[in-house]
């Protein structure tokens, strides 16, 4: 079905033919940055690349691999020089849909968000985009591609030429067919066993899971691009609590100190959505993520906490995590071992296995 489309975009060289696999809307594209397959393709090429880090060790693939549905198995991420990041790398399948971007959704773009992880210094590690313009500037693969997408010379190349040519591809990598949605939206009452039936109903009544991981008339994008506090990581930011509060006060009153500043890097990070906003009632809120291909995708949380969906199932079924900030959406469930296990087989229901996507091929001489 992906196929088919991919040959549609470069057969017509524009995506306004992009149509969307069955179960997920059409996948919006900015008026600043039209489809071509041109561009898709030097996208594509960026985001294999491993001469786009400090070290020539880190791709956006080195973190978001093909092979495990655009994550990297980790419970946190890895970048150049084997540093370890915060956060769990989330899935690129898919992301075209998201309102915003990151588990606290501090990029508002595609195209912003591709710009970060280069001079991030633990992930791609570069100083500046300097390299990556040089690169598109003498390799003569990249020089040609980036004519095709732009209609300039490789010597007017900006950084926001890479952050559009990488969000265009990504806008490619859109998953949906599967299982659930040919029962529910193709009309195949056999593609969902009777346990996953039981569980779908699960999700949307007793589990409460469909209020956050919306399922759509039409179409289920599994999230609702809205910001909760779990409770997840909350230990971390628990013990120097009171610390975090008072120099909240502080700064309130007019001081000019940051309170998340209390905190080591590591533990900030679970102060989620707040770092964005700076507001209170942000604290320890995340987005919600889809949960298409998730069996695919773990371990799961913005922090890779929970190992497998058994796991994850029974933190939701005991209510999350208590911290002054728990969402009240989130309570113990009180499921059976059967709910539970049918609850399960339904968010195993989510995955489209096939969907593989095709590498980059730069440089020839392997990657
Ligand atoms: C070292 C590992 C690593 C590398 C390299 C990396 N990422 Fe990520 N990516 C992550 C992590 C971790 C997050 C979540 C970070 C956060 O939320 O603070 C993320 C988030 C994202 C998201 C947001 C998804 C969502 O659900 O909001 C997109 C899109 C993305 N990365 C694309 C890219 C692109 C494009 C590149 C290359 C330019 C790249 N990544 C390089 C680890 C990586
Ligand atoms: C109040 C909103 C809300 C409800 C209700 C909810 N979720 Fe979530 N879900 C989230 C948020 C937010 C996250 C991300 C939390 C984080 O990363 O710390 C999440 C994460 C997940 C993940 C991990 C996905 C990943 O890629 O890491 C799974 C699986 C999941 N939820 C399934 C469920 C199920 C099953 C239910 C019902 C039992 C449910 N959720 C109920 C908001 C919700």
């Amino acid at each position: 079905m992906i196929k088919g489309i991919t040959a549609l975009i470069m057969a017509a060289g524009t995506a306004a033919v992009m149509a969307s696999p069955l179960g997920l809307p059409e996948v919006p594209v900015p008026a600043g940055n039209p489809q071509s397959a041109a561009k898709v393709e030097l996208g594509k090429q960026l985001f294999f690349d491993k001469r786009l880090s400090a070290d020539g060790t880190v791709s956006c693939a080195s973190c978001h691999q093909p092979a495990r549905a655009f994550t990297d198995g980790r419970p946190t991420a890895v970048g150049i020089e084997g540093q370890i990041g915060p956060r769990n790398a989330p899935t690129v399948l898919n992301a075209a849909y998201y309102t915003s971007l990151f588990h606290d959704g501090r990029a508002d773009s595609l195209e912003s968000q591709a710009l970060g992880p280069l001079l991030n210094p633990i992930e791609h590690g570069l100083k500046d985009y300097q390299p990556i313009l040089t690169l598109l500037r003498n390799d003569p693969d990249y020089r040609r591609l980036f004519q095709a997408a732009f209609g300039e010379m490789p010597e007017k190349a900006k950084p926001d030429h890479i952050g559009k040519a990488i969000a265009s591809y990504e806008r490619t990598l859109v998953c949906g067919n599967t299982p659930f949605d040919r029962y529910l939206y193709g009309g195949d009452k056999s593609a969902l066993s009777k346990s996953a039936q039981r569980g779908l109903r699960i999700f949307r009544r007793k589990g409460n899971c469909a209020n956050c991981h919306e399922i759509g008339l039409n179409h289920a994008l599994f999230t609702d691009n809205r910001f909760y506090n779990l409770g997840v990581g909350f230990d971390r930011i628990k013990p120097k609590f009171s610390d975090f509060v008072r120099v909240y006060k502080q700064s309130v009153a007019g001081g000019a100190s940051d309170p998340a500043a209390v905190y080591e890097a590591r533990d900030r990070s679970e102060l989620g959505r707040f770092l964005v906003t700076g507001d209170v009632a942000d604290i320890g809120k995340f987005r919600t993520p889809t949960l298409r291909n998730v069996s695919l995708t773990g371990p799961y949380m913005h922090d890779g906490s929970q190992r497998t969906l058994e796991d994850v199932v029974e933190y939701y079924n005991q209510g999350g995590e208590k911290n002054p900030f728990l969402d009240p959406g989130i309570y113990p469930l009180h499921l059976s071992k059967q709910e539970k296990t049918d609850l399960i087989n339904f968010l195993r229901a989510l995955t489209n296995p096939s969907c593989s996507f095709s590498q980059g091929v730069f440089p020839r001489s392997g990657n």
